[in-house]
């Protein structure tokens, strides 16, 4: 619930260091600004406002091989419209969910990665739905704290009205660390000290490194653009926290 946190970085540092390791992964931009075409520089036929207004199947919205086992969906702004086309829609929080079944029936994808946008908005509702697990980015000031605890609100929210999903949080990290300053070290002392929070903290978190702004202009990874980078080096520890060694 907090812009330019670090979201869509490590969704896509994710993804990718997850098909680097032999895992099938589809990542989804569930998010109307549709950066992850532009960080991976891919060029899709429909996307997901195609898919969820039933305009496409699934099969048409998937783009393979945009990497060795990265299989990708697309947003453009056109998704903004979302929210009103289909406000009339049945169960319309769980579209993406039923939409992505016919894959996870197939075994199609090992992992599945959604990238979600900084606003309670449906398509957030829907990648939550289709979400098994959380990986909360927190950047280091006491507004991005605020928006870490209006996300788990909401993920309190999702939780008590559909009791049937299990959505649990794996990991809250700490994003553009810069251990130097105060804001930092009062920003991570406040996510100790916070019980939901500390508990699947991340507590290296991802240093700030302008190499991970450099690889998303020149449309590479950050294991392409700067492997040897300390952002390579941190999100490979995220990795490992998160059990993909
Ligand atoms: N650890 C980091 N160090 C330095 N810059 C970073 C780091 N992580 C992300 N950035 C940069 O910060 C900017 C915002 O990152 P990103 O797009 O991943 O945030 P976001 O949370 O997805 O934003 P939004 O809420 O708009 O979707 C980008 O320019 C990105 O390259
Ligand atoms: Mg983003």
């Amino acid at each position: 619930m907090k812009g330019g946190v670090g979201k869509t970085t490590t969704a896509v540092q994710l993804a990718a260091g997850i098909a680097a390791r032999g895992q099938r992964v589809l990542l989804i931009d569930a998010d109307p600004q549709g950066n992850i075409s532009h960080v991976l520089g891919v060029d899709a036929p429909a996307t997901i406002r195609e898919l969820l207004t039933g305009d496409a199947t699934l099969d048409r919205v998937i783009v393979d091989g945009v990497r060795p086992n990265l299989s990708v969906i697309t947003a453009t702004p056109a998704a903004f419209a979302l929210d009103s086309q289909l406000a009339g829609a049945v169960q319309r929080e769980t579209l993406l969910s039923r939409k992505l079944q016919p894959a996870a029936d197939a075994g199609r994808f090992d992992i599945i990665v959604l990238d979600s946008s900084p606003a309670m908005g449906l398509l957030t509702y829907n990648a939550l739905l289709a979400a098994t697990e959380i990986v909360m980015p927190v950047g280091m000031d006491s507004l991005a704290l605020v928006g870490a605890r209006q996300t788990l609100d909401g993920v309190r929210e999702v939780r008590s009205l559909w009791p049937d999903r299990r959505l649990t949080l794996s990991a809250v990290v700490p994003t553009g660390v810069n251990p130097q300053t105060h804001a930092a070290r009062a920003a991570m002392a406040a996510l100790e000290a916070d019980e939901e929070m500390s508990e699947r903290l991340f507590k290296q978190g991802i240093r700030q490194c302008i190499d991970l702004t450099y690889a998303a202009a020149s449309r590479q990874t950050i294991w392409e653009y700067a492997p040897q980078s300390r952002a390579a080096d941190d999100y490979n520890a995220l990795l490992a926290f998160l059990h993909y060694k």
